[in-house]
C-alpha cells in the first residue's frame, strides 16, 4: 500500500509543504509507505485538449508528467497540496490536475456518460491541503475545491480536505501547532482507511 505526496506550491520548506509532510508523517507512523514529491521539480505543461489519450487513457505530451503517470497508477491514496493563488490553486497545481484528464473517458456518442479509470481500475482515496494567507475562510476561494472535485470525478474518495488560513510568510504554519497536529492525524486516519480495506479484501477472499 502506497500513498503518494503531491505539493503544488513553488516554496520548498513553504507552508503547503510543511503541512503536507506532517500528514505524510502520520502516515508513516502507521507504516504505510509514502513517497514525496515536489511539482515545481517536474515540467508539467497544460493539457491542451488534442484528444490524443481518447482511445488509450495515455496522455501524449512528453514532459516530466509521464514519470508521474506510473506513480499515481500504482499509490492506494495521494494526499495533494496548493497554496491560494487568487482564489485558487496555483498553476502548478492547475496543470498537474488538467493532465489527468486522460483518466476520464467518455461515451462515444453522448458525453454525459463517463467515468474515471480509477473507477475501473480501484477506487483511490485522497487527502487535500489548502493554505491561505487570510483569516476568512472566503478568501481561499476555490482552492480546496477545485482539488477535491477534480479528484473526485477521477475516482478519488476524499478522506478530508484541510484547510489552512492564516499563514503568509514561507514558514509561519509552524506557529499553527493544532493545525500541524490535525494534519498528521488526518494522515493516521488515511493510513487507517487503506489497512481497513486491505483487511476486507483479504478477508473476503477467504470467504
Ligand atoms: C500570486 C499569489 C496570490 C495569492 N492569492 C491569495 C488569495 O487569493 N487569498 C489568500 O488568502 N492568500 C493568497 N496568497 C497568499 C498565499 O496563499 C500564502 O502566502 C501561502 O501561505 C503560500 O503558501 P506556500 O508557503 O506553500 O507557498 C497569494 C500569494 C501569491 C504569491
Amino acid at each position: 500500500m502506497k500513498v503518494l505526496g503531491l505539493v503544488g506550491s513553488y516554496r520548498k520548506n513553504g507552508n503547503t509543504d510543511i503541512l503536507l509532510k506532517k500528514v505524510l508523517d502520520g502516515v508513516k507512523s502507521e507504516h504505510i509507505d509514502s513517497r514525496y514529491i515536489f511539482l515545481d521539480d517536474y515540467d508539467i505543461k497544460d493539457c491542451i485538449g488534442c484528444e490524443g489519450c481518447k482511445n488509450t487513457y495515455k496522455c501524449v505530451i512528453n514532459d516530466d508528467m509521464q514519470q508521474l503517470y506510473p506513480l499515481l497508477m500504482e499509490a492506494d491514496a495521494i494526499v495533494l497540496g496548493s497554496p491560494t493563488y487568487f482564489y485558487n490553486v496555483t498553476g502548478k497545481v492547475k496543470n498537474f490536475l488538467n493532465r489527468l484528464y486522460c483518466y476520464e473517458i467518455f461515451d462515444e456518442h453522448d458525453r454525459s456518460i463517463w467515468m474515471s479509470l480509477n473507477e475501473v481500475v480501484g477506487v483511490k482515496y485522497a487527502v487535500t491541503v489548502a493554505v491561505c494567507e487570510q483569516d476568512n475562510e472566503e478568501d481561499m476561494g476555490f482552492t480546496s475545491l477545485t482539488m477535491s472535485k477534480t479528484l473526485e470525478a477521477l475516482g478519488y474518495r476524499i478522506i478530508a480536505n484541510i484547510k489552512a488560513l492564516n499563514a503568509f510568510s514561507k514558514g509561519s504554519i509552524l506557529q499553527q501547532k493544532q493545525q500541524l497536529e490535525n494534519a498528521a492525524q488526518i494522515g493516521v486516519k488515511l493510513a487507517k482507511t487503506l489497512k481497513l480495506r486491505n483487511n476486507i479484501k483479504n478477508t473476503y477472499k477467504m470467504l
